[in-house]
């Protein structure tokens, strides 16, 4: 692999310094409270993919503790989406279970007393209505939140102060938006809910500098022997925003056995960051930068796209050292048998290398919280950890 000069990046980034960053921000109960009500209140946060809602009247919940509310995603008759408050106007019970899914068919009903909402969230029937005091249906309608679309991803925004375009702010610009997204319609997910701050898990995840150490025994080997130190091939930082791009080591790469196979199949794997992937990759090429791409959309969304296939992290902020690390790994829909093999492997292959991820997650937050360090010492290939650091820094102090 390409060895450079040190310090690439902090010549890059002049503007995001160098000085140790406090790792107080981590552990704090005050500052976690701002950052739900400064960051994720007003930010646009993804809740999954346009096809999982494909027919009118599916509905998806989801729990979004960093809000403090539950939200009720659904397409309408007329094939809009919508998004709510999944919280019956009423008094207030929560209309759907959490994490609830299925098809409404046309209307949503309390269980507590029975008032029904239609799929775009208008009241239309109350029970025994004629002993309400001036009861107005058309106000009472489900509480709406604003929703838009990008490339089939879902967003919502509790406060909106900017459209989901002016928010991504041309991210990537064309770029992304020749990845294929839509031939990649399988997904598989893990959801392990970790006693660790979000920053302090989504930190693990923005940096190669730990691929060699914590990844001896997985990702590492698609890496030359002497494999020591992690050089990105680049790395773009768009407002709040960043991309992590590793480059292409295909020349180097010695799959093991069971990858060897699957690559022949045509592997959409994790091998696929060694460059690995067979077949037609001309669309993947057109949209990335290097051959693994790390994309963060402020502030917890991560699109990784490796050629062949993509994973998303969805990483949900329960409490300063709680959160809900979703990882979903999408693939081709498999046609025939070995197509599912090389899904399964691909599948099981990323797996292995987030679990020794996670292994260090809560021992970090374990770590921090025992008072022993001040700050974060980041090096250059960590200066992305420090971007975010110094985003939410900014935006938590106005
Ligand atoms: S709280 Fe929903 S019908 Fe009463
Ligand atoms: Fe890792």
């Amino acid at each position: 692999m390409e060895q450079t000069e040190h310090k690439r990046f902090s010549q890059k980034f002049p503007e995001l310094g160098t000085d140790p960053i406090p790792v107080a921000n981590s552990v704090s109960p005050e500052f976690f409270a701002k950052e739900k009500e400064r960051i994720f209140k007003r930010s646009w946060i993804n809740v999954g993919r346009a096809e999982e809602l494909r027919t009118p009247g599916d509905y998806i919940v989801k729990r979004m503790d960093m809000w403090d509310t539950s939200i009720l995603l659904v397409r309408g008759r007329d094939g809009e989406l919508r998004a709510f408050h999944n919280v019956c106007q009423h008094r207030g019970n929560l209309l759907v279970g959490d994490s609830e899914k299925g098809n409404c068919k046309g209307f949503l009903t309390c269980k507590f007393h029975g008032w029904v909402y239609d799929d775009s969230g208008k009241l239309r029937d109350v029970p025994d209505e004629e002993n309400f005091h001036n009861l107005d249906k058309a106000v009472l309608g489900l509480k709406p939140i604003a929703l838009d679309t990008w490339l089939g991803f879902i967003f919502v925004n509790l406060r909106p102060e900017q459209s989901l375009t002016e928010y991504l702010g041309g991210y990537m610009g064309e770029k992304l938006n020749a990845y294929p997204f839509d031939r990649l319609e399988t997904f598989y997910t893990y959801k392990p809910d970790e006693a660790v701050n979000w920053k302090v898990l989504l930190d693990a995840q923005q940096e190669g500098y730990h691929v060699p150490s914590l990844h001896k025994r997985t990702l590492s080997l698609s890496f030359p022997k002497e494999f020591v130190r992690f050089r990105s091939h680049d790395m773009i930082i768009h407002g709040p925003h960043r991309i992590l791009s590793a480059g292409s080591n295909a020349g180097e790469f010695v799959p093991t056995p069971v990858g060897a196979v699957a690559s022949k199949i045509g592997a959409n794997s994790i091998d696929a960051f060694a460059g690995a992937a067979g077949g037609d990759m001309s669309a993947y090429a057109d949209a990335m930068h290097g051959v693994f791409d790390f994309n963060l959309i402020f502030p917890n969304f991560v699109i990784g796209l490796l050629y062949g296939t993509y994973f998303t992290y969805n990483i949900w902020p329960v409490a300063v050292n709680r959160s809900i690390w979703e990882i979903r790994m999408y693939y081709p829909k498999a046609r025939t048998a070995s197509q599912a093999f090389t899904n399964e492997y691909g599948k099981v292959a990323f797996r292995d290398g987030l679990m020794e991820d996670a292994s260090v997650h809560e021992a970090t937050q374990r770590g921090i919280e025992s008072g022993a360090i001040e700050n974060f010492q980041f090096q250059d290939e960590e200066i992305l950890c420090r971007h975010g650091h110094l985003t939410v820094q900014r935006m938590v102090n106005g």
